[in-house]
């Protein structure tokens, strides 16, 4: 039987006394792939700070649970070493940590078990050469100076490091050439192993023909308005976002 990995109750979220998420409603099970398409600006990338429990977004009702247990009062790292990861849309830039030591650091908190560090390096230079990433990037400080393809390639190699139960990733197909975004949505795909869930955050469908999603959500204005299968991402490509919105009655 499916276990109910993430579980999102009546959710209402706000910055700065402007409510930005607004009663959002999904649970995804262990092993599922869920695609959450919206506008810019529909509030997607506040449900995945909110989730991972950026102080920014004040949560004002609503629930979040991750394998049963009520996350809300827990720190982003707490969340992290549950299983819960975020790739972000801006990746931010740390200087004066080289990529080789954080992904080292990390991996060995966020690990279940412990890894050696052969079968570390080992693992960082298998998955750096899958993704193209040279060795010359693990000396460099982390996410600065580097163009967006390979900042997004450097949060496709965190991922396949930690393995967490869940991934949120907030467009990571923005800005990405063809190539670039078919090594990367192959990369993230693997992770598929029946267990391990996604949550894909994007605009477009094309990341969908890597990653075929179990379940499409259409987010706007801060709540999922329709969810289906991947034939409703095909409709919106085809249809654009004005169609929900007048299905919806909401004026643009
Ligand atoms: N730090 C902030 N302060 C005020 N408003 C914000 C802040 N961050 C986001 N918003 C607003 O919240 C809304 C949703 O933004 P966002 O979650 O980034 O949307 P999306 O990821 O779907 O483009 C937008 O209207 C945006 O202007
Ligand atoms: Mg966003």
């Amino acid at each position: 039987m499916s276990k109910k990995l993430l579980d999102i109750k009546n959710l209402f979220v706000s910055i700065e006394d402007k409510q930005i998420l607004k009663g959002v409603n999904l649970c995804i099970q262990e092993g599922e792939v869920h695609a959450l398409m919206g506008r810019n600006g529909s509030g997607k990338s506040s449900l995945a700070f909110t989730l991972m429990g950026h102080p920014r977004y004040r949560v004002d009702s609503g629930e979040i649970r991750f394998e049963g247990e009520n996350v809300l009062e827990l720190a982003p790292e707490e969340r992290a070493k549950l299983g819960m990861f975020l790739g972000f849309q801006y990746p931010v830039a740390i200087p004066g940590v080289s990529l080789a030591n954080f992904l080292r650091t990390s991996a060995r908190t966020l690990s279940p078990e412990p890894i050696t560090a052969k079968e570390m390096r080992r693992s960082i230079e298998e998955e750096a050469k899958i993704l193209g990433i040279p060795s010359s990037f693990m000396t460099r400080s982390i996410n600065e100076g580097f163009s967006g393809g390979e900042k997004k390639k450097i949060e496709t190699l965190q991922l396949r490091m930690f393995k967490p139960k869940l991934a949120i990733l907030d467009e990571t197909d923005s800005g990405l050439d063809i190539d670039a975004l078919r090594t990367i949505a192959q990369s993230i795909d693997r992770l598929r192993d029946g267990r391990r869930s996604i949550l894909l955050i994007t605009h477009y469908q094309r990341l969908l023909n890597y990653i075929r999603p179990d379940f499409v959500h259409i987010f706007l204005n801060g709540q999922i308005v329709q969810s289906g299968k991947e034939d409703l991402a095909q409709d919106l490509e085809a249809k654009g976002y004005e169609w929900i919105e007048k299905a919806m009655g909401v004026a643009n």
